[in-house]
């Protein structure tokens, strides 16, 4: 009998499969985005930082690399540059690159031009650029005009032989080249964000005119691909087991694993106290009726409120609930052990590919996180000698990727569009000791009734998070003709595409003020509600 693949094998057979989009990573914050660009043209992008071995790249077999942004200049001392090796290699392979931004800089200044900081004059935000529509880059475009967003100090000032000049700012730089020859191209704005309005159309055209790649990568494949995986890694006698949080990354996970291994998955749902208005019920009853999902609830609540008492300072909230959390973990698994008479060998974890890039730091920047530990940050910091194989099968998807999959798992709609909802739970929502009088319960019919408003006025798809704050302090009112000495809450909304920037929602005055008379009407002790206008940055998402 042959042995399995292994899951490395499964993922260069899925290499081998697809044609690879490579992006390599200097650090800028717009990376991500040109991975999700590519992926949303139905290739597979690989994203891997700026300072690969040659062995990686080969690895990934790629049939396109794109060099990204990043916050370096190509002068500085330490600056990551591209080695000899890797213009052999994309010469023998004859592939096409596309240098964006500091990755244009790059091959300008490593092909033989030059690149100069000019001081006091870079060229930040929206702006328009001259194309030359007989270049490959912009051959058929129909105006020779487009506005792109332009973050950049450096400029290419004179080009390496056999690359020209085929677009140009306003005010006379460079801002798009090629050596139609050797398949370089480079891109001084950045194509991948909105604001570039031709951009994604120019980033095809490379990808499919000059790349000759298909798009032929879709979700059906990805699913079967991540369940052969699963196949693969997971031995006929072993069991794997997943914690689940409610929320759509880890449902769509155990789903997909659920469908290959049946009852040799085992799911636990810990009620850790902090959960929203009938929270446990809702997701208990989700995963019984309509995944048809086993899952052992484990309720700790009173266990993790003892220990939060008097906890007041953000980090020690978090650190004790993650702690509770490893503790109930390590409980369930030596129950599973006795049971199953050898312990599971595997945890399934709903890791995304933002997750993964996160924890690829540019190079020459900080210290390479290892995988594992910003994979078990995930669950709440499990611990190393917890000795578990991981299965990630989301790493390679961005959130609303890991929705489309969940739809063709027939994971309920109700489900799939769920906002996030953070691993500590209210606890970072009620400002201070989050078991102060009452606290937790106030919030809970505060959320319950904003988030009933959001719905009933059909904005709940158009935000990414919304939720109510606890604030640790009262104010005056008047209720009835009364005097009032009451709390204060806080509503936040906001848009977003990954969590790691947002802004705040803009709500017509009639939905703020309907929800405020809502809230103050139906939740006791409430007498005042405020509106959090503030972006990410300078504040986060959440208000601890
Ligand atoms: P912040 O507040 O950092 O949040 O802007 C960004 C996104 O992450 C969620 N979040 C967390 N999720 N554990 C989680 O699982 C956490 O400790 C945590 N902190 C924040 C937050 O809800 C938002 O979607």
């Amino acid at each position: 009998m042959t042995a399995p693949p292994t899951p490395e094998a499964a993922t260069k057979a899925v290499f081998a499969k697809h044609a690879v989009c490579l992006v390599l990573d200097y650090g800028s914050q717009y990376t991500q985005l040109i991975a999700r660009r590519v992926r949303e043209a139905g290739v597979l992008s690989v994203l891997l930082p700026g300072d690969a071995s040659m062995d990686e790249i080969r690895e990934v077999s790629p049939k396109f690399i794109i060099l990204s942004g990043g916050p370096n200049s190509v002068h500085a001392e330490g600056s990551p540059l591209l080695s000899d090796d890797f213009f052999a290699y994309v010469a023998e392979h004859s592939l096409p690159v596309l240098g964006i931004c500091y990755g244009m800089q790059l091959l300008v200044h490593q092909l033989g031009g030059e690149v100069q900081t000019v001081v006091d004059s870079g060229e930040y935000g929206r702006m328009p650029i001259l194309v030359e529509r007989d270049s490959v880059l912009y051959a058929g475009e129909a105006e020779a005009k487009q506005l792109v967003w332009m973050s950049h100090g450096d400029s290419a000032t004179r080009l390496p032989e056999g690359f020209r000049c085929v677009a140009r700012s306003e005010q006379g730089a460079v801002v798009g080249i090629e050596d139609a020859a050797r398949r370089f191209f480079g891109l001084q704005y950045h194509p991948e964000v909105v604001h570039s309005e031709r951009g994604v159309a120019t980033l095809r055209r490379l990808l499919f005119e000059v790349g000759g790649l298909r798009g032929d990568w879709n979700m059906s494949d990805v699913l079967q691909e991540e369940m052969a995986k699963v196949r693969a890694a997971v031995g006929p006698e072993d069991h794997v087991i997943c914690a689940l949080s409610g929320g759509v990354d880890s449902t769509v996970a155990a789903t997909l694993v659920h469908r290959v291994l049946g009852e040799r998955l085992h799911c636990v749902f810990v009620d850790n106290g902090l959960l929203r208005f009938r929270e446990a019920e809702r997701v208990m009853a989700t995963f019984e009726q309509h995944l048809h999902l086993p899952v052992t609830k484990i309720d700790v609540s009173e266990r993790m409120l003892a220990k939060l008492a008097g906890v007041s300072d953000p980090e020690q909230k978090r650190k004790a609930i993650g702690r509770e959390f490893i503790e109930t973990f390590q409980e369930y698994a030596d129950e599973l052990k006795a049971k199953l008479g050898h312990a599971p060998r595997f945890l399934v974890q709903g890791t995304l590919y933002p997750d993964v890039i996160e924890s690829c730091p540019p190079p020459g920047t900080s210290a390479k996180h290892s995988h594992t530990i910003k994979s078990h940050h995930n669950v709440g910091g499990l611990p190393e000698d917890l000795k578990f194989t991981l299965i990630e099968p989301l790493r390679e998807l961005f959130k609303d990727e890991v929705r489309q999959l969940g739809r063709l798992l027939e994971v309920p709609e109700g489900f799939i569009a769920r906002h996030p909802f953070p691993g500590p739970g209210l606890a970072v929502r009620v400002l201070g000791d989050v078991t102060q009088g009452g606290a937790l319960d106030t919030l809970r019919e505060v959320d319950e009734a904003y988030i009933e408003a959001i719905r009933e006025w059909g904005l709940y798809d158009q935000i990414w998070q919304a939720f109510a704050v606890f604030l640790p302090i009262r104010s005056v009112g008047v209720q009835g003709d009364q005097r009032t000495h009451s709390h204060v809450v806080a509503l936040r909304a906001v848009t977003s595409s990954d969590g790691m920037t947002a802004d705040w929602f803009p709500f017509q005055p009639d939905f703020l003020r309907y929800v405020s008379t809502k809230i103050c009407n139906t939740v006791r002790g409430v007498n005042r509600v405020v509106y959090d206008v503030t972006s990410k940055p300078p504040s986060t998402i959440e208000w601890e």
